[in-house]
């Protein structure tokens, strides 16, 4: 088996990770875990994309220098994805001095090669998209993405030649159909393929911008950026001579979502070409998440914070929810409703609630230890029969991208499962003292339940090893055998210990929450007299140290600001401050301050408050607290 390297885009450093870039990296994430369970050797790289003009914009409006910026904002999404269980293998940054080597390295070689030219060229240039439009390209003279009036430029610049590769990147494309996956995206390709496509421009003068990587051959230059981010799928593997590029370059697969088609199945497959780079095995490509038919956009406002679900609904409801409700090459629509709808029916119901009469009843029955199994019934073997064409199924569909239908396909094992519970009824066997059958149901019912938790793995490591554990089995991936898997059912030790009980996917009752959150405030119990707190009482408050990454002004409401802040925990903290009296929002930017974290969330004039930012105010003045000597985000203060 071919080793297999998994990539995600590398995220823009002018916005915070949301459910979109969570969505990628976390089925980059499931991916290489079904591989690592097949004992195959895989690669997960994910990172940021640091150069070009948004991020100078970006940085200059939160009045910091770039490398203050990309800094701050790289590590926010590199912390983020610990929290959502996704662990990469690299973490790649285009700033990075290997990176900028090995992009220098590429266009010299194209260049020495005759495939880069210097030539004039006049285009609506888009800054939002960073490139430049024909006139043919824009709707209504606007870009047809950020519906804004691209500028007109005249300058001379660098091109690849492209054109000289479209004609075999084609028939690439038609002799490998899995090249471009699903096909939807593939004939989009052809499409574009089909029309007339231009050089690239791939260079940028540095009168106009100098945050970029320097042409190898040109100093008054920089790189355009998409030239420069796409070869982070090389540079992380350290081409040419690097060890991981000759290991995993051959299993290359590369993830994205349908915004960025044309750079991932256009520029980059020819920049291969041109560079003499084998190509990459395939190219899968997603579609939206959507909030109300919208796609989420930071301007929009309807941004979807990873976090904030993870912390009111669990991690592994989120993660199954991401993976089970988008058709992969669909959009999809997200929505906290149809999460806890899955999380209540599929995770709650189904599969926690199977687990937990399992395990109560083996403690009933056997005193909690896992029963010898007999011969197997017809009910058995047909029991059995499905469980392992399930699994199979599963994780060649799981690997093929298709996490939709896998993890329906391992559900119909659980409602099965379900099922046999109810027609072999254990308590009746027991009843009538019927040990031997007894024994065997059981057996058959909890290495059903051990199988599942640990083809659940790739999708919530955290919680299947927990379930694991439950049913007395330590994870070890090394001695994990999937294949073997479908092979038999006796994977599960005799005599094993489990545990009493099981609640790893607790109900949520959503209409009482939004009920709750929609009663007036409880009227405050009466003060006790004496105001001393007891220790215990204030060893409750989390307090630790943060920095505040954006102070923006609250609508209607003159003296807040919503401040976001970093605590160390990667997602940064929303709190909500009467801080606009005494500070304009970019005096606050990078300020250390200390905050009380486990405040509960409050809505001040409509806007979610999750803590508090500690001040002394000396009347007209504000003074905001800090450690001294200044301290690192989320370090507690006692
Ligand atoms: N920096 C480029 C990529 C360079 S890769 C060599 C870029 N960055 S991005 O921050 O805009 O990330 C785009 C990617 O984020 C999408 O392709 C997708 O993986 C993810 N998503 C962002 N918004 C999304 C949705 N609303 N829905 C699904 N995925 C989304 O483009």
């Amino acid at each position: 088996m071919d080793p297999f390297f998994i990539s995600t885009p590398i995220y823009y450093v002018n916005a915070r990770p949301h459910l979109g870039h969570a969505y990628t990296t976390i089925v980059a994430d499931s991916i290489s875990r079904i591989h690592k369970l097949q004992n195959h050797q895989t690669f997960f790289l994910t990172g940021t994309d640091e150069h070009g003009d948004k991020i100078v914009e970006a940085a200059a409006s939160n009045n910091q220098t770039p490398e203050e910026y990309v800094d701050s904002i790289s590590s926010l999404f590199r912390n983020t994805w610990p929290w959502l269980e996704a662990t990469p293998d690299k973490f790649i940054r285009t700033t990075y001095p290997e990176h900028k080597k090995c992009v220098q390295e590429v266009l010299q070689k194209v260049y020495d090669k005759g495939d880069i030219y210097f030539g004039e060229y006049g285009g609506h240039y888009c800054l939002g998209c960073e490139r430049f439009y024909t006139e043919k390209e824009l709707v209504d003279g606007l870009c047809p993405d950020h519906l804004k009036k691209p500028k007109f430029l005249q300058e001379k610049n660098y091109f690849f030649r492209m054109t000289k590769y479209l004609e075999p990147l084609r028939e690439h494309i038609l002799n490998n159909p899995d090249f471009i996956k699903p096909e939807r995206y593939r004939n989009e390709v052809l499409g574009m393929l089909g029309e007339e496509l231009t050089d690239l421009c791939i260079s940028r003068p540095k009168s106009r911008l100098t945050w970029g990587i320097e042409l190898p051959f040109d100093q008054q230059y920089v790189t355009y950026v998409w030239f420069d981010a796409l070869i982070n799928y090389i540079s992380a593997l350290s081409w040419p001579e690097g060890g991981d590029f000759k290991k995993y370059w051959s299993g290359a697969h590369h993830l994205v979502a349908k915004d960025i088609l044309k750079p991932h199945a256009v520029f980059w497959p020819t920049m291969l070409m041109a560079a003499d780079i084998p190509l990459f095995q395939s190219l899968r490509v997603h579609g939206y998440w959507t909030v109300s038919e919208t796609k989420m956009s930071k301007s929009l406002g309807n941004v979807v914070e990873p976090m904030s679900m993870v912390d009111k609904y669990g991690l592994p409801s989120f993660r199954y929810f991401l993976l089970r409700e988008m058709q992969f090459g669909l959009d999809a629509s997200f929505s906290e409703e149809a999460l806890v709808g899955r999380l209540n029916a599929d995770l709650a119901n189904d599969l926690g609630n199977l687990t937990n009469r399992v395990l109560s009843m083996t403690h009933k029955y056997f005193n909690g230890e896992v029963p010898v199994p007999s011969e197997f019934s017809e009910m058995d073997k047909e029991t059995i029969e499905l469980g392992q064409e399930s699994l199979k199924d599963y994780v060649k569909l799981f690997e093929n991208f298709d996490f939709a239908k896998a993890l329906a396909r391992l559900w119909v094992l659980v409602s099965h499962l379900n099922k046999y519970v109810d027609q072999s009824a254990p308590w009746v066997l027991y009843k009538e003292k019927n040990t031997v059958r007894l024994q065997t149901v059981m057996y058959v019912l909890l290495e059903g339940i051990r199988k599942i938790a640990l083809h659940l793995w790739p999708v919530m490591p955290g919680a299947s090893e927990k379930m694991l554990e439950q049913l007395g089995v330590e994870f070890d991936l090394n001695s994990v055998d999937l294949t073997g898997e479908c092979a038999q059912w006796k994977g599960l030790p005799s005599g094993t210990m489990v545990a009493k009980s099981s609640n790893l996917f607790p109900r949520v009752d959503l209409s009482t929450e939004k009920k709750d959150k929609a009663q007036k405030p409880q009227k405050t119990k009466k003060e006790p007299k004496e105001n001393l707190v007891q220790f215990e009482d204030f060893q409750k408050m989390k307090l630790v140290t943060g920095r505040i990454i954006e102070a923006q002004p609250v609508e209607d409401a003159d003296k807040l600001y919503k401040l976001s802040v970093d605590i160390g925990k990667g997602e940064p903290r929303q709190v909500v401050a009467g801080l606009a009296e005494f500070f304009k929002p970019q005096d606050l930017t990078g300020r250390d301050v200390v905050v009380l974290a486990n405040l509960a969330p409050r809505k001040i004039r409509g806007v979610m408050s999750h803590g508090m930012v500690l001040a002394v105010r000396q009347g007209k003045k504000m003074s905001l607290l800090k450690a001294d000597p200044q301290s690192d985000p989320g370090k507690k203060v006692s």
